[in-house]
């Protein structure tokens, strides 16, 4: 081993998506240099070497979070974090990378949003990653993505949905998808038909409905069946992958899940917020909390969602996380097209995962760790240097409590807003020890060290 060994962390259960094992995790300047077995003796470490005490504890790798929007200003609302806050949240909650969207906003050009956010990024605390987004597409486009994906960036989000803001037509979303498809990237979808969308809101409009507690009428599920229908087709047209951010019915997973066994290559994503939440917190105190695009479902459609996670059908778990304050919540209660939209949600990701999935439902927490982190690695061109605990990847991990019993409260958090959705939620399972390229930067709920993150350079999408 030339590289010193300068972290250990022993005692625990090391868990990977297809591996579980008692091991030694040695790490060397950022990297893990070795797992081994943990009857194996310690090699020599250098000088000043840390070591961590995993035993009765579970090591995973750090979360990966493919879904994040780090300080927007979308639909008149500037969300409230910043790179340095978002990131500090994202680590308490076990997640050492985030993916941001680089969303061109004001007249921007694709590229210079991905300027802008690569600078906004030297201020992150965990590595980040970046997805690119096509509007519309004209003669440059295509040099676009090769110049974006020669930079790192080759996965592209485009919206079906958000007239005049950032909707792109289904020309675009083919001709994107075509040219991902060659370079090996990956194009994310946001699902929702617009035109249903607004014929739907229309209806509701004109019969006096527009406060927050008819925002299931005005997206219901056939308006992103719809659209999930349509990019398949698509997807199977051109034979390119596809990526559905936050999915919130069990039929559009279904429709996914045929697809992919007709062979197209499409991928679902879902959020906690769907997978737990229901639709009746629109119509209570503080619904407009919860306001989100696509909506948060019926009971019966959110079982059906967790029930599709728990049997494998569904790829990814991102946050989606926009970190609103609830007064910019409440600012467009009593019209539900000019709310902001979204959830705050990085650091509450993983852990309501972990306790909804292992502890109460007995998912093997390999699976968790695909939900979670190797998955989104994969999908987004950053395996195996994240999403996995093997030689040669970043020492991005996490020592979990498997039967820490917690409490989610808006003041424990570190999420640059006033609320939580999970506000008062019990959970099981909690980080511990969250290490990020080596470095302990989270011990018992407190910030240890700060490490400034880098910024990815993702490959070809791996799967
Ligand atoms: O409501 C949501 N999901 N807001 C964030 C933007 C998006 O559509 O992902
Ligand atoms: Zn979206
Ligand atoms: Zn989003």
């Amino acid at each position: 081993m030339a590289t010193a060994v300068d972290l250990v962390v022993r005692g625990g259960l090391v868990i990977n998506e297809s591996w579980r094992g008692a091991a030694t995790v040695l790490v060397g300047d950022g990297k893990i240099l070795a797992v081994q077995d943990a009857s194996q003796p310690l090699p020599v470490r250098a000088a000043g070497a840390s070591e961590v005490d995993a035993t009765g504890r579970w090591v995973l790798p750090g979360g990966v979070d493919p879904h994040c929007h780090v300080g927007i200003d979308f639909g008149g609302y500037a969300t409230q974090d910043d790179y340095s806050s978002c990131t500090l949240a994202a680590l308490h909650g076990g997640t050492t990378t985030i993916v941001d969207f680089a969303i061109p906003v004001g007249g921007q050009t694709p590229l210079d949003a991905v300027v802008e956010r690569r600078d906004m990024a030297t201020k992150a605390l965990t590595d980040t990653a970046l997805h690119g987004c096509i509007v519309s597409w004209d003669d440059e486009t295509a040099d676009v993505i090769r110049q974006m994906a020669h930079d790192g960036i080759t996965t592209i989000k485009m919206f079906t949905t958000y007239r005049d803001l950032v909707m792109a037509n289904a020309d675009t979303i083919r001709r994107v998808l075509t040219a991902l498809g060659e370079i090996g990237g990956l194009a994310y979808v946001h699902a929702e038909s617009n035109h249903l969308v607004e014929a739907c809101q229309e209806r509701l409009f004109d019969a006096g409905h527009i406060d927050v507690s008819y925002h299931p009428q005005a997206r219901p599920p056939l308006t992103e069946v719809d659209a999930v229908a349509t990019v398949l087709k698509i997807a199977e047209l051109t034979g390119a992958p596809v990526y559905f951010v936050h999915q919130s019915t069990p039929e559009v997973v279904d429709l996914v899940h045929e697809a992919r066994s007709r062979g197209v290559r499409a991928f679902a994503e879902t959020c906690p917020h769907y997978a737990l939440l229901d639709e009746d917190l629109y119509r209570g105190e503080g619904g407009e909390g919860f306001v989100c695009c696509p909506p948060i479902r019926a009971r019966a459609l959110v079982d059906g969602l967790m029930e599709r996670i728990v049997a494998g059908a569904v790829d990814t778990i991102g946050s989606d996380h926009c970190c609103y304050t609830m007064e910019q919540k409440r600012a467009g209660r009593h019209d539900l097209r000019a709310m902001p939209y979204g959830l705050p949600g990085v650091e509450t990701r993983a852990p309501l995962l972990f306790s909804e999935l292992i502890s109460k439902r007995g998912v093997p927490p390999e699976r968790f760790v695909a939900l979670l982190a190797a998955t989104p690695a994969k999908l987004n061109g950053l395996y195996p240097q994240k999403g996995v605990i093997a030689p040669g990847a970043d020492a991005d991990l996490v020592v979990w409590d498997p039967h820490a019993r917690w409490r989610i409260r808006t003041t424990d958090l570190h999420m640059e807003t006033d609320y939580t959705p999970y506000e008062g939620w019990e959970v099981t399972g909690r980080p511990d020890v969250v290490i990020s390229g080596g470095e302990i930067v989270v011990e018992k709920g407190m910030t240890v060290a700060t490490r400034q993150g880098r910024l990815l350079h993702a490959g070809p999408i791996d799967m």
